[in-house]
């Protein structure tokens, strides 16, 4: 298992935070306590999604959203609903929760 440093409290409810772990990109969103990480790589061509930091998710924070072309992916699931890649899904990442901290692997 992989540490990466990146500690859930800092993490704001219905927020999203970005890191890399061994230089591979990905990002984290905690919605009602639950915690999704995906590797930050757009299924539409294969770019990371944001181009502000942390920000992941769309004005109402309840999807997360690719800042290229506006894909829209289900928070839960990964999977694209609306924009280029509908019905792709986003990579998603094994972790497990340690003393707060974000393990991959
Ligand atoms: S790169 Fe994400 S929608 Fe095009």
């Amino acid at each position: 298992m992989l540490q990466t440093g990146i500690n859930i409290q800092d993490i704001p409810e219905n927020g999203s935070k970005g890191f890399e772990c061994r230089g591979e990109k990905y990002f984290a969103v905690k919605k009602q306590n639950s915690l999704y990480v995906y590797k930050n790589s757009c299924p539409h061509i294969g770019v990371a999604l944001e181009w502000v930091e942390d920000q992941f998710l769309d004005s109402s924070h309840t999807m997360i959203q690719c800042a290229n072309h506006g894909a829209l992916f289900v928070i839960e699931s990964g999977v694209c609903v609306a924009g280029p890649c509908t019905g792709q899904r986003l990579a998603p990442a094994k972790f497990n929760i340690v003393d707060d901290f974000i393990c991959l692997g």
